[in-house]
């Protein structure tokens, strides 16, 4: 029941609420549930079909998002494509970023994604303990390529630690909870004070858009320097006065990039690796298939047909998805009744990805990583409501708009890894035996990854290790056309704002 004023808000547990919300899906045997926050219903969806038939099925109605206080208002709010409510300004913005990483353009992205790749696992040889950080390296120089035109060429590089840093933050900040800032979605009046006497807001809305600008510079250096004119900030910059774009909509569009693209791309590999310590057995069968179709003078490419590394995929996103409840939720755009129950306009529904892809009427044994349950013969096979068999990156009409680039990059990874190497459990260093992993150690962020852990990366074979080093060292030759520094840094932004005052204009002045 929920309370007068605070509704279930303080129920909440502190850590991994989707858990909790399919707990009580479970008891009270009910696909969809309704949680109070605050004054405002929220309506969680834990079930595959459910989420299908609403968010899917109903995608014409259940295309916005509701009102947000902490991740839209108090940060990019109508700015930003992934917070934005429906409308015109949003189909705008999708198309715009459609001409960056829409599918049209991944297939073409696949020959610098695969050598970007091609080079972790050249790192991985060189220091595999720092496997995190190559992953961290590869994910945001694959979106620095596409936005900018520039590679990220060490994992130390300011933007990958710092953006990395940010995202995760934001991701910790927006889990539905107890504390502030997310109770501010049960209390927005308290938004409305100024940030010097209010602690609780974390600083969020008051830092004038800090991050903006600093997208907005990295567009405005890639356009000046034009070293690679078919960048997507250049595409943009020459779409901007047809579409009368903010500098606001201008870093938002290039920062979505890394914003939406890096951090939720490299936290699924390290998943992967996770699952490779944690279920030896699933690469014996994959190991096989790669040897007998690829062999170890060359690394797999996406021409290959490899079913089971396929399934090995599907798995990996299904099995510990990043984005645990979906990312942002949805809001319909009018009342809609689903199954006898109002769910009002401007509702705020989240689908439960955790609940979904641990449903056991889907997947049997669901903790369990096993990419056979993808193919039909097997007993673990379900139905599911769509082909791929996973929901990992959202519906209808706001799904994902990165989607077929991270797809596209996790089987390059994966494949090419799973080739490789033999990804095992760490040994402890003095009794020699293996050191059991957690499979529930993932962090509390919107956007979760496993906690810290060690592994092996150990070569296949001789054969294998020399074609590695050959195709990374003949990979970063293709690259090094991507080479190139930035002068920005995004902590230390507001110096260099100085700096260069008069080339970038105030936020939210148009650019003509
Ligand atoms: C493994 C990697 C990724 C995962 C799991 C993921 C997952 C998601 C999810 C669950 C959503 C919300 C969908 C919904 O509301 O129904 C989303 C939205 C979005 N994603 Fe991704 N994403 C990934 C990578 C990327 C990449 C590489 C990009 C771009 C480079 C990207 C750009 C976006 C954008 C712009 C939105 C907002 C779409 C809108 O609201 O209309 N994502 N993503």
């Amino acid at each position: 029941m929920p309370w007068p004023i605070v509704g279930n808000t303080f129920q909440l547990p502190k850590n991994k609420p989707w858990i909790y919300f399919e707990e009580i899906s479970k008891r009270m045997n009910a696909p969809v549930i309704t949680y109070w926050i605050g004054r405002n219903p929220t309506v969680w969806i834990n079930d595959a079909w459910a989420a299908s038939e609403i968010m899917d099925k109903r995608a014409a109605i259940y295309a916005s998002r509701p009102r947000m206080i902490v991740f839209g208002e108090l940060s990019t709010g109508q700015t930003n494509l992934v917070s934005m409510y429906y409308g015109d300004r949003w189909r705008v913005h999708r198309k715009l970023t459609h001409m960056g990483v829409g599918l049209q353009h991944v297939r073409s992205y696949s020959g610098f994604q695969d050598n970007e790749s091609k080079v972790v696992a050249l790192d991985l040889l060189k220091t595999p303990d720092n496997y995190v950080m190559h992953f961290e390296r590869y994910a945001a120089s694959v979106v620095s390529i596409i936005g900018f035109g520039r590679r990220i060429s060490t994992p130390s590089d300011p933007i990958i630690t710092e953006v990395i840093a940010v995202m995760q933050r934001a991701g910790e900040l927006n889990v539905p909870g107890t504390s502030f800032p997310m109770l501010l979605e049960t209390f927005p009046i308290l938004a409305r004070f100024p940030n010097w006497m209010a602690p609780w807001k974390h600083g969020l809305g008051g830092g004038k858009g800090r991050g903006r600008n600093f997208y907005y510079a990295l567009t405005e250096e890639a356009v000046r320097q034009n070293t690679h004119p078919e960048c997507y900030s250049r595409k943009l910059w020459d779409e901007a006065p047809k579409y009368d774009l903010s500098n606001a909509e201008i870093s938002s569009l290039t920062g979505n990039l890394f914003g939406a693209g890096s951090d939720t791309s490299s936290s699924t590999l390290i998943t992967f690796v996770l699952a490779c310590c944690a279920f030896p057995e699933a690469l014996v069968k994959a190991h096989e298939e790669l040897d007998r179709v690829v062999g170890p003078n060359r690394s797999p490419s996406l021409d290959d047909d490899l079913p089971y590394v396929r399934a090995f995929v599907k798995e990996v996103f299904r099995w510990r998805s990043v984005a645990i409840i979906g990312g942002q939720p949805h809001a319909p755009i009018a009342d809609d009744v689903w199954n006898g129950y109002l769910i009002p306009k401007n509702t705020w529904v989240q689908g439960n990805v955790w609940a979904i892809h641990h449903h056991d009427r889907e997947f049997p044994d669901p903790d369990r990583f096993c990419p056979d349950r993808y193919f039909k013969d097997h007993p673990l096979y379900r139905p599911f409501p769509n082909d791929k068999g996973y929901m990992t990156f959202g519906w209808g009409r706001r799904v994902c708009a990165g989607q077929g680039l991270a797809e596209q990059g996790t089987t390059l990874s994966v494949a090419r890894l799973l080739w490789g190497f033999n990804i095992k459990k760490a040994l402890d260093k003095s009794t020699g035996k293996e050191v059991a992993v957690d499979i529930n150690a993932y962090t509390n962020g919107l956007n979760m990854r496993p906690q810290p852990f060690d592994c092996r990366w150990i070569p296949r074979s001789d054969e294998i290790r020399k074609t590695i080093e050959r195709e990374g060292r003949q990979a970063l030759e293709d690259l090094a056309q991507y080479d190139g520094e930035t002068q920005y840094r995004m902590s230390t932004f507001y110096k260099q704002e100085k700096l260069i005052e008069g080339k970038v204009p105030a936020n939210d002045e148009k650019r003509r």
